[in-house]
C-alpha cells in the first residue's frame, strides 16, 4: 500500500512551490539587503542612487524573469555578492519583475 502514499505527498510538494517556486517577498528581503546600497529598489523617495533604478530594470524591453536570473547567477565586476544561489536569484528576478507597471 506504500505506493499510494506517494503520489499525494509529491502533489503537495509540487503545490506547495507553486507560483514558478518563486517567493516575491524572499527576493525584497535579499534585496533590501544586499542591493539597495546601490539600487534604488522602489519608487520611495530617497537619495539617488549610484546605479540604475530596479524600476528601470523591469521596464527595460525584454527583460524577464529568466534573463535577471541568469544575470545574477554569474560574477559581476561593479557587483560584489553575486553570484547568489539559484533560488535566491529566482526570487530577487521576480521581485524585480514585480515592479513592473
Ligand atoms: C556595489 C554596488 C552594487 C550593488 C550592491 C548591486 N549592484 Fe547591481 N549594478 C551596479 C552597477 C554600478 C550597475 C551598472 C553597471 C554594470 O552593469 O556593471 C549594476 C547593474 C545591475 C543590473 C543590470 C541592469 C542593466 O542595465 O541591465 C542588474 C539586473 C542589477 N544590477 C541587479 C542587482 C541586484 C539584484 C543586486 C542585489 C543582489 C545588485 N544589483 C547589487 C551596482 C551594484
Amino acid at each position: 500500500m506504500r505506493h499510494c502514499l506517494i503520489g499525494p505527498a509529491v502533489l503537495t510538494l509540487f503545490i506547495g512551490n507553486s507560483a514558478l517556486g518563486q517567493d516575491v517577498d524572499n527576493g525584497r528581503q535579499i534585496a533590501e539587503r544586499s542591493c539597495a546600497t546601490c539600487h534604488r529598489i522602489d519608487m520611495s523617495a530617497g537619495k539617488a542612487s549610484r546605479a540604475i533604478t530596479f524600476t528601470a530594470i523591469a521596464a527595460k524591453p525584454g527583460m524577464s524573469d529568466d534573463i535577471l536570473s541568469s544575470f545574477l547567477l554569474m560574477p559581476h565586476v561593479t557587483m560584489p555578492g553575486l553570484p547568489m544561489n539559484q533560488n535566491d536569484a529566482r526570487d530577487v528576478a521576480a521581485f524585480v519583475m514585480s515592479l513592473k507597471k
